[in-house]
């Protein structure tokens, strides 16, 4: 298990750097992340190099057993190159320049930035590939986080490149997009610009390339210094820092080029859902690659500096939240950052090493969480532990909060409601794309899967058919991989799965209030009240929003109808055997009770089974191979029911009481917690 932060020895005298290292082993440090702003100090003007420093610090923290995750340094471009390369500087949409000052003032696409960023990283690698202190590389620095949109000429010139690529032939890419509309038609791919400002919406299936190519253009930045590490013998993996679902880069595409996958995480103590979205979080970057363990790069030890207020952590959370990542498959739990700053935005961050020195509540949590660490047993890699699947597509993401649709939706907030409902109950979760559900697991929820290409409806069909449980959400299997409506009306693909044929999305709208035009089809939202529908479930009145779409069972039985709404006496939740399996569909977006009622519907039907029995709300449960991490998050003490053993303590157990932030981690008997295979859900009898 490694331990660790972010490191800025540049912003600090030469005299603190042993202070840092004696300080670094007293907390049980075993890596730090190596210069990450560094490129100012490293490159002072474009002819004057500076590694002396480097190679001093290099030295020291190896002397002092202190591992380093060395940065490639190219997330902020120095002043030098701002001034004297202005086609470094990427645009906003409406063709004025970002300037330098802050961090991350490049264009992606720019020849010029990767030609500077690409000798940068050539020398760098050069001169310590073989450093017996480097052990992993960290290349640029949470691409995309402030910027992920560059309209300028570089990017310009990149995206005509980019398409064509793609299409080879304009007539595709008229073809693709649907540009007979609104005389969009390209005579060639020099007519194309970014999606600059523009009076009206832009053609919504250009959009959903121009998302892809954002993100590619900064999967190029990476794979660029990836292939210049390489070629200069570098052996260490090579990573990234991801930030969870973050919407401008497809990790998806990208987690094939990590040798590890890296994680930053800030969960804000003022969210009550914390606990729930970090595990999410955990969840979706553990599926990025299956069954390798993978780093918390950087999370908090305290407060952060960067949203309105800025509250600390309670006690007691820096090292619950830490053993969720653990549950979840990290083998690494580092900071941002090690020692406070003195200047700059970041001064109030909090760090390992506060500004108040070593007698803080801070300082005493990061040295027990490090010791503790330190003396952790091995953990298995995580490996295929969930049974149960939800599917979740950046691709997908994007089309579906593109504009112009029966209404407008937000597809974290109904993923991360469905992921609730299970994490609730303590059930494992793979969160991956349609493609990858296969029969090792029982239950898949696609409850939002707007955009299903052909492989993934491919997928789920054969899942259904093989004995899985599915559930389907509205607003699914609308359009193909071009955002365009597939022949022949909507649920083409799922339609004979889900046993159902779709008539009307009917959206609802808003009760009051309303909206208010200006011009023509421009509107100002007054903000009224959002219109709801309702329905029973088991005896639970669920309510619903955003649709309530009108389908019709061709097969299906009908489990709930709409009570009320345009939609009245239509289904709202259907369920229907097909193959071996079973394949539900739901017509609204239900509240969370709806949600909680239809998963445990769901969870039945499929034989998908909790960890542990009856889990206390607040309380935590996940599996890595035979160990269990069991966390209370809550401020009481809980009771719990699991036969294991302490893997710490080595003592046995079948209950386990948890004080409040308490963490256990149980290996249990390898036929358990997971429930006897569920054969008998699967025939359906
Ligand atoms: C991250 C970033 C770090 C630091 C941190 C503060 O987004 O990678 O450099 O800024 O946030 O929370």
């Amino acid at each position: 298990m490694q331990y660790g932060a972010d490191y800025n020895p540049d912003q600090w005298p030469e005299e603190v750097w042993d202070e840092d290292v004696r300080l670094m082993r007293e907390a049980g440090v075993t890596v730090v992340s190596l210069g990450i702003f560094a490129w100012s100090r490293l490159q002072p003007a474009e002819d004057v190099w500076d590694f002396a420093w480097l190679d001093r610090v290099l030295d020291t923290l190896h002397a002092g057993g202190i591992a380093v995750n060395l940065a490639t340094a190219t997330a902020s471009p120095p002043p030098w190159v701002s001034a004297t390369y202005p086609d470094t500087l990427p645009a906003d949409e409406s063709g004025a320049s970002y300037w330098p000052g802050s961090r991350q003032h490049f264009a992606p696409s720019s020849p010029t930035y990767r030609r500077l960023a690409g000798e940068l990283v050539r020398r760098l690698a050069e001169r310590y590939v073989g450093h017996p202190a480097v052990v992993l590389w960290h290349v640029g620095n949470e691409y995309g986080c402030h910027l992920w949109m560059d309209f300028s000429d570089a990017a310009r010139d990149a995206y005509r490149g980019w398409l064509r690529a793609r299409y080879v032939e304009v007539d595709a890419l008229n073809e693709a997009w649907g540009t007979t509309f609104w005389s969009q038609r390209y005579g060639s791919f020099d007519e194309i610009f970014p999606p600059r400002l523009a009076p009206y919406s832009h053609n919504p299936s250009s959009m959903l390339d121009w998302r892809r190519f954002t993100s590619d253009m900064l999967l190029e930045c990476y794979l660029m210094e990836r292939e210049i590490l390489l070629a200069a013998g570098a052996t260490q993996p090579i990573t990234t820092n991801f930030m969870g679902p973050f919407k401008p880069a497809d990790y998806r595409r990208w987690a094939p080029h990590m040798d590890v996958i890296a994680d930053d995480c800030y969960p804000d103590p003022a969210n009550p859902h914390r606990v729930r979205d970090a595990a999410f979080q955990r969840d979706l970057v553990r599926s990025l690659k299956p069954g390798t363990p993978w780093i918390l790069m950087e999370q908090a030890t305290d407060a952060v500096n960067w949203r309105p207020a800025n509250p600390g952590k309670a006690p007691g959370v820096l090292a619950a939240e830490s053993a969720q990542s653990i549950g979840r498959g990290a083998d690494g739990i580092m900071f941002f950052q090690w020692r406070q700053s003195r200047a700059g935005s970041e001064k109030f961050h909090s760090a390992m090493l506060p500004h108040t020195g070593t007698d803080t509540r801070v300082w005493r949590e990061v040295s027990a969480l490090g010791e503790r660490l330190a003396a952790l047993p091995a953990l298995p890699a995580p490996g295929r532990d969930a049974r149960v699947a939800l599917v979740f597509d950046w691709e997908n993401w994007w089309a579906l909060e593109e504009r112009d649709h029966p209404v407008d939706i937000e597809y974290l907030p109904i993923v991360v409601a469905w992921y609730g409902a299970l994490h609730r109950l303590g059930i494992p979760v793979d969160i991956v794309p349609a493609e990858q559900i296969d029969d090792g697991y029982d239950l898949v929820l696609a409850p939002a899967l707007y955009l299903l290409r052909a492989e993934g409806a491919a997928a789920l069909t054969t899942f259904v058919g093989g004995g899985g449980t599915l559930l389907a959400g509205p607003f699914t299997d609308v359009v193909d991989e071009h955002d365009q409506f597939r022949p022949g009306g909507f649920l083409t693909q799922l339609g004979p799965v889900l046993g159902v044929r779709f008539e009307d999305f009917a959206a609802l709208g808003r009760s009051s209030g309303g909206a208010m035009g200006v011009g023509a089809l421009s509107v100002v939202d007054t903000g009224g009240e959002a219109e709801t529908v309702r329905f029973d479930l088991d005896g639970v009145t669920v309510t619903g929003s955003l649709h309530a779409e009108v389908v019709h069972p061709v097969g299906a039985q009908v489990v709930s109808t709409f009570a009320d709404g345009r939609s009245a006496g239509a289904p709202a939740v259907t369920r229907h055997r097909s193959g071996a399996g079973e394949a539900w569909y739901v017509a609204t977006m239900p509240d969370a009770d709806g949600v909680a009622a239809l998963t445990a519907m769901l969870v039945e039907a499929s034989g998908a089974r909790p960890l542990v029995p009856d889990l206390p709300a607040g309380v935590e449960v996940a599996r890595r191979g035979d160990v269990v991490t069991l966390i209370n998050h809550t401020d009481a003490g809980v009771q719990l029911t699991l036969t294991g053993t302490d893997l710490e303590s080595g003592v046995d157990a079948d209950t386990w009481a948890l004080t409040p932030q308490q963490v256990v981690f149980v290996r249990v008997p390898a036929s358990a917690p997971h429930p006897p295979a569920p054969t008998q859900n699967r025939t359906h009898p």
